[in-house]
């Protein structure tokens, strides 16, 4: 990612305290974006994610016609003025959705039902990660949908055309794959079915719900009708991010002197994964002040200093978390046992090898890991001790090391530490503002 690289220092602090507002949620943003560009007419975003990678979203839609209006007075207030199903415009250059997966998928399946060429790439990782699961099911929809090396990767170019509805059995839980396949199907001919072994986040579902569209979830089964009539313009107030949640959840559960409170924080049932793992370890956290926003549950978390016990974790909870696991493994080294990791290895594809490069950062702490397909073992309990190591330009792998560095002996110096701007640019700051020496 562009930008100086930055080095952090860890110390452990004495205490862990205070109140924390996690930035707005990356995966209702990027949905509340999309959704709202397709519909007829204004819309406010409040708290919108401020990473970089919805910025991404904004600039790739800017490119294709909508406009939007940041509010000065209001940070992550973004008014946006839709431009509707038909009036998108062919972008007059390539679409960079930088280090995106989200973006360049979730548009992907917009781009193919519109009548003129797109070509959208993105960084070094978003480059080498699997599109070819994206463009088999879009095409079975009809789509002129192309990547390089047969199409495995981006750059994809795509000629947009009319599709028909498609019965879909997803290969993998993904919602990035399942809302590219129901945004396509809104513009379609006939119903899209998609039928998926396990639940993914369902963002996507719940706000086209919120917008009018006719959608029908039944467990793991979702059926779409086409529009019939505009989308709905729709203010949206995101709540805070679960997945950046997830970092002090585990600094509170982890440091023996710690007691935060995370606000207003969304609970989504497909995304509280995190939650059911670390009560299962025996963490103290307790939801308070539960209540609906949109149609998203939210809450406020609190989290204090825990003995914690190793768990086993696997298929049925994996997607519920999958963007946890690092900060989930920087728990189980905390804990008491062997934590055994399975299913998962859907995280060799993230930003980075996930399986690979937590395990080999923690083991530069001293963790004891055990490395397997899909997965890891984790044996619990050995102390760490501060060293320096590499985020391999992955944010969510710079934030777990860090908290791994809050519980570590010495100093812990983290390398290229600025990538945490693609999910939380407040981050060192907010750890800055916890930590007491
Ligand atoms: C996301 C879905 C997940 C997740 C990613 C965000 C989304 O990816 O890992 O960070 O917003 O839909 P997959 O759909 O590939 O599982």
């Amino acid at each position: 990612m562009a930008g100086k690289a930055l080095l952090r220092r860890i110390a452990p602090p004495k205490q862990l305290a205070g109140e924390v507002t996690v930035p707005g949620d990356k995966s209702i943003s990027h949905r509340a974006i999309i959704l709202n560009s397709l519909a007829p007419g204004s819309s406010e975003i409040s708290n919108l994610s401020p990473g970089r990678d919805c910025l991404s979203t904004i600039d790739c839609l800017k490119a294709l016609g909508v406009r939007f209006k940041r509010q000065e007075d209001r940070p992550g207030a973004l008014v946006i003025h839709g431009v509707g199903s038909t009036g998108l415009t062919e972008a007059n250059n390539i679409l960079n959705a930088k280090n995106s997966a989200t973006t360049m998928r979730l548009l992907s399946g917009v781009l193919v039902t519109q009548p003129f060429l797109s070509i959208l790439t993105g960084d070094i990782s978003l480059r080498s990660r699997p599109m070819k699961r994206l463009i088999e099911p879009l095409r079975l929809m009809g789509a002129e949908i192309y990547g390089r090396s047969e199409d495995s990767f981006a750059p994809l170019v795509i000629r947009g055309k009319k599709l028909h509805g498609l019965t879909y059995c997803l290969p993998v839980p993904s919602a990035q794959l399942k809302s590219a396949i129901l945004l396509a199907g809104l513009f379609a001919k006939g119903d899209t079915t998609i039928e998926q072994s396990q639940l993914s986040r369902d963002h996507t579902e719940r706000l086209l719900k919120r917008m009018g569209a006719k959608l029908e979830s039944v467990n793991a089964h979702t059926s779409l009708t086409p529009l019939t009539a505009p989308l709905i313009a729709v203010d949206v107030q995101v709540p805070g991010d679960i997945s950046s949640a997830a970092y002090w959840l585990v600094a509170g559960a982890i440091h023996p002197d710690a007691r935060i409170k995370i606000v207003n924080c969304g609970i989504n049932p497909t995304r509280t994964g995190i939650i059911d793992a670390l009560s299962a370890m025996g963490a103290k956290l307790k939801l308070v002040n539960q209540h609906l926003e949109g149609n998203e549950p939210v809450a406020d978390i609190c989290i204090e200093s825990s003995q914690l016990k190793a768990i086993e974790v696997n298929r049925e909870v994996i997607p519920r978390l999958i963007d946890e696991i690092p900060v989930l493994a920087v728990a189980a080294c905390a804990a008491k046992g062997n934590t055994i990791i399975r299913d998962a290895s859907e995280l060799r594809i993230k930003e980075s090898d996930r399986i690979m490069t937590t395990i080999r950062e923690l083991s530069r702490l001293g963790a004891r890991i055990e490395e397997l397909p899909d997965g890891m073992i984790i044996h619990g309990g050995k102390p760490l001790l501060g060293t320096e190591v590499k985020s391999h330009s992955d944010h969510r792998l710079a934030m777990s090391l860090a908290i791994a560095g809050i519980v570590a002996e010495g100093e812990t110096i983290i390398h290229n530490a600025q990538v945490t701007e693609i999910s939380y640019p407040a981050f060192w700051e907010e750890l800055g503002r916890l930590a007491r020496y």
